[in-house]
């Protein structure tokens, strides 16, 4: 699949994230245990991230892995995900150094704040309704704030995902400056080679 194949929006099966949450760090991309892999990806977020310490949501945050990431990077991060396993995890791996709550990533629990950048990482192709979820997503930033999406399509058979291209056109109106980095090609961010559709969206409110 393409990213010119703007119409192939898979529906996300029902994945029971409880029951996935000991195991989902084994994957170098989930657990970022592999020194190399983990470089990588901070690189990455170094580069999307705004230079200043700044106010990070990422929503459906699983075991914490990017939080901590970004964390370390200087910046506060309030992680979500509805799965008390991924979000008790996430806790114990950000150990105090981020909030981290229990709740739904559609409409996060995070009452009247608002935040420099909404992160999420491979969560939003698997809600029922991306172009919502991404207009309350909107509004939980500040002017002159972002989003960092990194999505994706999996698979060649049955392909499951969101193309860039969807993505893209659905944050057309919503934001400025959209800019799509492709992620395919960095085999060192997933501990392996990839010839599926993977990328990073950076779209500037
Ligand atoms: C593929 S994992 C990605 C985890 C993390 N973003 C990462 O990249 O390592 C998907 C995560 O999203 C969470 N999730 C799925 N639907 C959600 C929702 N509606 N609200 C909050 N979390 C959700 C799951 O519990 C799971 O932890």
């Amino acid at each position: 699949m393409t990213s010119e194949n703007t119409h192939a929006v898979a529906v996300a099966p029902e994945t029971d994230w409880d029951a996935q949450a000991a195991a989902f760090d084994d994957e170098p991309d989930h657990g970022l245990r592999d020194p190399a892999v983990r470089a990588a990806w901070a690189d990455r977020l170094r580069a999307w991230l705004p230079g200043q310490p700044a106010d990070v949501l990422d929503l459906g945050c699983g075991t914490g892995s990017l939080s901590l990431l970004v964390v370390e990077q200087g910046h506060r991060v309030t992680g979500v995900d509805r799965s008390p396993a991924m979000a008790e995890r996430a806790r114990a791996k950000l150990a105090g150094r981020a909030e981290i709550l229990c709740g739904d990533a559609v409409a996060p629990p995070v009452e009247r704040r608002r935040f420099d950048v909404v992160l999420v990482r491979h969560v939003l192709w698997a809600l029922p309704d991306p172009a919502g979820v991404l207009r309350h997503w909107r509004g939980l930033l500040r002017p002159g704030g972002r989003f960092v999406l990194i999505e994706g399509v999996w698979g060649t058979l049955a392909p499951v995902g969101i193309p860039a291209a969807r993505l893209t056109a659905l944050l057309a109106p919503l934001t400025g400056d959209v800019r799509v980095e492709r992620l395919s090609d960095d085999s060192v961010l997933w501990g392996k080679d990839v010839d599926d559709e993977r990328y990073a969206v950076i779209a500037a409110v």
